[in-house]
């Protein structure tokens, strides 16, 4: 077994259409990673960064345009990676005529399990995810999130070393979030490596070991969410409490955040800029009580790199 999970090396991924009139979409640039073993590792990205193109591209159902991958030394594409994964897909429909228990024996026997194993792993992850009393009813009258957790089920029947989430909690009520973000805890305990795809920061922030933040097809940041948010050049300035009028004049210009009438976040590149603010302020004649560094949130951050501000 290989020492790194999964190892992408340059894959990149241009979809072509092939008729003149349409224009390429370079849905993954030139991308270099590395997942380890056990790593829960959270990818966020607004919609069409190109996650999901990445996911496929994991999984062998688009091919790349250049670059490869393997997980667990096995490359991409072959039998031999597909065996060892499982896949939550986004927005996945199963024939509505068959049931919970029917969708899992479909799944389950074109991965090459039998009925006995079916139904014994089937059972404890419908129990896991509350599910058991709807495995007899038909899929058409699921509700959005018991469609998610049986597709999680799904997902997890041939019990995958390596497995891919899809945007796993999209349309799941909070209490249905929790209750999968703790059987991805239990997963990640028992060593399983997650790719996890999400546009639901808080989400991530709680789940992921490492996140990276992907933007037009490019990786923009990596780290821990707390590498992340740690150095954000974001300053919380109050001035005294009877100054509020002047203060609010004074900050607007540095487009400040969470403003309160006496005090504002603002950002500043380097501590010349934020001396810069505070000069200003001062030659408002207001007076500075405290400024401290803040620690960005990660909502913050990722707002930033979307719309272009922090890079
Ligand atoms: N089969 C395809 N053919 C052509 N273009 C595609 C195809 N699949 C995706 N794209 C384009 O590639 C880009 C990345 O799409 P992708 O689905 O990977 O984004 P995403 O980050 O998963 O977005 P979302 O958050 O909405 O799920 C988008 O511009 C999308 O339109
Ligand atoms: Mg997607």
């Amino acid at each position: 077994m290989s020492s790194v999970s999964i190892t992408i090396e340059g894959l990149e991924k241009i979809y072509r259409s092939g008729k003149r009139s349409e224009p390429e979409i370079h849905a993954l640039k030139p991308l270099w990673l590395d997942i380890q073993p056990g790593e829960v590792f959270g990818l966020l990205g607004p919609n069409g960064a190109g996650k999901t193109t990445l996911v496929k591209l994991l999984l062998g159902i688009v091919s790349p345009s250049s670059g490869s991958a393997q997980i667990e030394g096995r490359r991409i594409g072959t039998t031999s990676s597909k065996e060892i994964v499982g896949y939550l897909p986004e927005s996945h429909r199963y024939p509505l005529y068959l049931t919970g228990r029917g969708v899992l024996d479909y799944f389950g026997h074109l991965s090459g399990l039998d009925t006995p194993a079916i139904r014994r792993r089937g059972d404890v992850l419908l129990e896991q995810l509350n599910m058991t009393k709807w495995k007899g009813t038909k899929v058409k009258k699921y509700s959005k999130g018991m469609m998610q957790r049986l597709g999680l089920a799904q997902a997890l029947l041939n019990d995958p070393r390596v497995i891919f989430l899809d945007e796993p909690t999209d349309g799941v009520d909070p209490v249905g979030r929790k209750e999968i973000r703790d059987l991805i805890g239990g997963l990640r305990a028992e060593g399983k490596t997650i790719f996890l795809n999400s546009h639901l920061l808080s989400e991530v922030e709680l789940i992921s070991d490492r996140v990276a933040i992907l933007n037009k097809g490019e990786l923009v940041r990596i780290g821990t969410v707390k590498e992340l948010t740690e150095s954000s050049n974001h300053y919380r300035v109050e001035v005294a409490e009877e100054q509020a009028p002047a203060f609010a004049a004074a900050i607007a210009r540095f487009t400040p955040r969470d403003l309160l009438p006496n005090g504002a976040t603002i950002m500043a590149a380097d501590l010349r800029a934020l001396n810069e603010v505070i000069d200003h302020l001062r030659s408002q004649g207001l007076l500075i009580v405290s400024v401290n560094p803040v620690r960005q949130t990660l909502e913050n951050l990722f707002m930033d790199i979307v719309q272009g501000g922090a890079r």
